[in-house]
């Protein structure tokens, strides 16, 4: 039997590439070029699957331009928000994600930007790297404790609840702003709060880890800034659309938001140009789920997801 058509939209790591040059007629992005949506659904042309990644422009215009033969997206990442998932349901097409196997990787990244931040790490190292560390001095780049602080994380989920454990480890007491109370299993001790009032005001630092999309649009803008304690830090490795740039920027230059360390960006890679000048913030490109190891497995969950689709099964990871 021939084996079924697999657009790769992005350079995938080796091992991912062989299995699907194994298991399928793929066509690969060797040079990894970043394609616009109607260049995408034109390359899809004579395809049955598509195996995308965070940043491809699967909007609704994409989907709809996509040829008939598809019957399946895989994306290569836990979050969707940039696929639109109902217009794919209206045209057949499964669409399914990567979730499990970068909780570990990305809850990582999370509890780094908070180090980095409290403990001035991103000024230490610029200053170092610049030639311009004159030597020990006692009152050189003092930041902030984590052990002890308390740690607000927007979005109890798999990877939030992640970056709590974590975080016990520095005996943070953790505090949690969700759509529910979580069971205790999976709370572990954390406080729920049912408002952002109480959940701001309780917190010395605050960790971004929600999905992205319409619910959570710009969630931290200027109102719920003022809301948190002089001198918080803000860290992002969720999706970069739940933040007011230009507010936090405000926040940051005033020193009402002390340090924020941020992974992802709205409109990334375009980062919003406040930050470039602001000492106080700890700036990476998207590191959350890369590791060696966690791109491996995102890859073979990905593939596992469409050779369940070829088999004619449900995919462990369909979201629509
Ligand atoms: C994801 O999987 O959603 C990440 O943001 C990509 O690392």
């Amino acid at each position: 039997m021939a084996k079924p058509k697999l657009l790769i939209t992005r350079k995938l790591p080796p091992a991912i590439e062989a299995r699907a040059a194994r298991d399928y007629d793929a066509t690969f992005n060797p040079s990894d070029v970043v394609r616009d949506g109607a260049t995408l659904a034109e390359a899809a042309k004579g395809h049955d699957a598509v195996l995308c990644a965070a940043g491809d422009p699967m909007g609704a215009a994409t989907i709809n331009a996509l040829p008939a033969g598809v019957k399946a997206i895989a994306t290569f990442s836990v979050g969707y928000d940039h696929v639109d998932v109902a217009a794919a349901k209206a045209r057949g097409i499964i669409v399914a994600n990567t979730p499990d196997v970068l909780t570990d990787a990305t809850a990582e990244i999370a509890m780094l930007l908070v180090m980095a931040c409290m403990r001035r790490a991103g000024e230490g190292e610029r200053m170092v790297r610049a030639h311009a560390w004159a030597g020990w001095a006692p009152t050189q780049l003092m930041g902030l404790s984590v052990t002890g602080k308390k740690l607000g994380i927007f979005g109890m989920g798999r990877i939030g609840r992640r970056l709590a454990d974590f975080a016990r480890g520095f005996d943070m007491q953790i505090h949690y702003r969700d759509v529910a109370a979580l069971p205790p299993e999976l709370a572990k001790g954390a406080t729920f709060h049912a408002t952002d009032d109480s959940f701001l005001a309780a917190i010395d630092v605050l960790s971004l880890n929600a999905p992205g999309g319409n619910a959570t649009r710009k969630w931290l803008n200027a109102e719920r800034l003022a809301k948190l304690r002089k001198g918080a830090v803000v860290v992002n490795s969720g999706r970069g659309t739940v933040v007011d740039d230009a507010a936090l920027c405000d926040a940051l230059r005033s020193g009402h938001v002390a340090y924020a360390g941020l992974d992802v960006y709205d409109g990334e890679p375009r980062i919003f140009p406040g930050y470039h000048a602001l000492p106080n913030v700890v700036l990476l490109p998207h590191l959350g789920s890369a590791t060696i190891e966690t791109r491996d497995a995102m890859g073979h969950r990905a593939l596992d997801n469409l050779d369940a689709v070829f088999a004619g099964q449900k995919p462990r990871d369909q979201v629509n």
